[in-house]
């Protein structure tokens, strides 16, 4: 705790929000390689969350990177606290009662590992988006890739830049072969068990 810091203890807290909302909030992480179908499949889940009545919120770098974190870079030190701070985000959204969804690179175990302990072990969700690197490179949806190969992206994740799988992950989809529909319901199926009161 910083020198100085007392925190207040509030009337409403998160076990109010929880019987409000009527249910478990979770964070549920996809991580991967660039292009492996994070924002695709996280975007269909928290689709059809919502659509189940659950409360949900989508965390990916078109609403971190280009706020809270456009401060920040690529290198190893800046990835770590973009990770960083969108867990202490999360961390605060699963305070409010909500469902997290996080698609975010995420390429370092230790940084998870960090917000699985902020969050709390049974909160953290890690989904694993198993795609090889020669798939990602011939869909470069983004042209990313390209760039990499030419010499004009130094540090992308999977080229310049490494990338460590989980080693115990919630679920796994292996996006190169699953169909994204079947992927979706056996995932939602299994974190329904998990956010149902
Ligand atoms: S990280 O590693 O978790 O901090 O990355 P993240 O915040 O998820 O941002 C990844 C998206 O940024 C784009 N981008 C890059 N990714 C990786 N390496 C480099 N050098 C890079 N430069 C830009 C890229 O579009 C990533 O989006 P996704 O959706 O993963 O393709």
């Amino acid at each position: 705790m910083p020198k100085n810091i007392h925190p207040s203890v509030f009337k409403v807290n998160s076990e109010h929000r929880v019987k409000a909302l009527g249910q478990r909030p979770k964070l549920i992480w996809f991580t991967g390689l660039s292009g492996s179908g994070k924002s695709t499949l996280a975007n269909a889940t928290e689709d059809a969350l919502y659509g189940m009545g659950y409360h949900t919120y989508l965390l990916d770098g078109d609403n971190v990177r280009t706020g809270l974190n456009k401060d920040l870079t690529f290198s190893d030190k800046d990835r770590v606290e973009n990770i960083r701070r969108i867990g202490e985000v999360a961390n605060l959204m699963l305070d409010a009662g909500l469902i997290v969804i996080s698609a975010f690179i995420s390429p370092f175990i230790s940084d998870r590992e960090l917000i699985r302990n902020l969050v709390g072990k049974d909160n953290f969700l890690e989904i694993y988006l198993d795609c090889p690197l020669e798939i990602c490179e011939e869909r470069d949806v983004k042209g990313l890739y390209k760039k990499a190969r030419q010499g004009l992206i130094k540090d992308l994740t999977g080229i310049g830049s490494p990338y460590e799988p989980p080693l115990a992950p919630f679920e796994v989809v292996h996006t190169a072969e699953e169909k994204m529909e079947d992927a979706v319901a056996r995932l939602v199926e299994k974190i329904n068990k998990k956010i149902k009161i």
